[in-house]
């Protein structure tokens, strides 16, 4: 491989649990209606995750499907990076729970948050690791278990999430998507618009916790759709203009899943048409991190990629993080 190599996604493969939760389901757990969610959010249904499917297996699933489709074994791996806020264990590391699952003895492992963010935080590191010449083949993996941090009696948040993982196998070499421009930000200050304020070492496990619902996920949803539609138009403009390319030669956007309104709003501003937008929102809800890559892995199984054609993905999550990324398809 050589040493000025680009980074690129040479095959993906995703992981999504069998049980479907409809908005009617979801009609029956809260006060809402397939309506009022339909019309807020552009959802329809979402996967959930049995009891003994976790962050970790489900990766390790979405893993091997990506190995696979790369051409590429457990082995050749020699380093895994999950994306994750809902991983198996405070400590260790749901990749190194990945690591072992794959036999992937020759790897790595360590876990990036950045919430809904994580894939495009992930896969930035792969490409620095890639470029620097440390790492030849990084697995990284994007894995939710969403339904377990969520409170099935909130109608503000339960009505948003899925669970489901998504593996990319990323090298400096051979066809795929190279990884041409990256744009990441975040703000801190606004930490609380979005989070779990229960279960680290500011807030331990208690009763006391458990009892106050400080163990579930919480976001103040106006706020962050502001800050969404905002971060997420203006770090795409920057990514594009790092590129040099203008909206109109980006083939594909894949934008965070989070709620269809966002994606019009950010896409209008670019004037990219909404038939270019591809979205899974409908049939996986917000998947936090594996939400892009899903979505992604859907879109080039979808639509075969030629030489040159580019995608846009654009992240926003708790943290705050945002991202943007362009894409190229490059031949081998
Ligand atoms: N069913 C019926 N009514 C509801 C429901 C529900 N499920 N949820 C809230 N409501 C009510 C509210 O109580 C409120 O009633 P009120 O006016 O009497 O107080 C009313 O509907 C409107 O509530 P809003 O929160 O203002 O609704 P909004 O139109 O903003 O939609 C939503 C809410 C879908 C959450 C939207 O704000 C959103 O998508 N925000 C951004 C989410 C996002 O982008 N997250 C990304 C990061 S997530 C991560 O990092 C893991």
């Amino acid at each position: 491989m050589s040493n000025n190599a680009k980074a690129r996604v040479i095959g993906m493969g995703s992981y999504l649990p069998e049980k479907v939760l409809s908005n009617q389901d979801l009609e029956k757990l809260v006060d809402t209606s397939d309506e009022w969610i339909f019309s807020r959010t552009g959802m329809k249904e979402r996967r959930i995750a049995r009891d003994d499917e976790h962050a970790s297996t489900m990766g390790a699933e979405a893993g091997r499907r990506a190995l696979a489709t790369a051409g590429k074994s457990a082995d050749d791996v020699d380093l895994i990076l999950v994306a994750t806020m809902t991983p198996d264990y405070t400590s260790p590391s749901t990749a190194g729970l990945v690591q072992q699952m794959l036999s992937a003895k020759n790897a790595a492992a360590m876990d990036v948050q950045a919430m809904c963010s994580g894939y495009l935080y992930a896969l930035t590191t792969a490409k620095a690791y890639i470029e620097s010449g440390l790492y030849r083949c990084v697995l990284v993996v994007a894995s939710e278990k969403m339904s377990s941090v969520v409170d099935y009696t909130d109608r503000n948040t339960c009505i948003l999430f899925g669970d489901g993982a998504s593996a990319s196998v990323v090298t400096g070499e051979g066809a795929g998507l190279q990884v041409d421009t990256v744009s990441l930000g975040s703000d801190g200050s606004l930490a609380e618009l979005i989070w779990i304020p229960g279960g680290g070492s500011r807030c331990p496990p208690s009763a006391e916790m458990l009892e106050s619902g400080k163990h579930y996920f919480q976001m103040s949803g106006r706020e962050v759709y502001k800050h969404a539609v905002r971060r997420m138009a203006s770090t795409a403009q920057t990514c594009l203009d790092t590129a040099g390319v203008t909206a109109d030669q980006i083939s594909w956007v894949v934008p965070h899943q989070a709620n269809l309104r966002i994606m019009e709003a950010i896409t209008k501003s670019f004037v990219i048409p909404s038939e270019r937008v591809y979205k899974t929102v409908h049939k996986y809800g917000n998947t936090s991190a594996s939400g892009v890559a899903i979505a992604l892995d859907d879109l080039t199984r979808e639509h075969a990629l030629s030489a040159g054609e580019r995608v846009l993905l654009i992240a926003f999550g708790g943290g705050l993080t945002w991202g943007a990324m362009v894409l190229k398809q490059v031949e081998g």
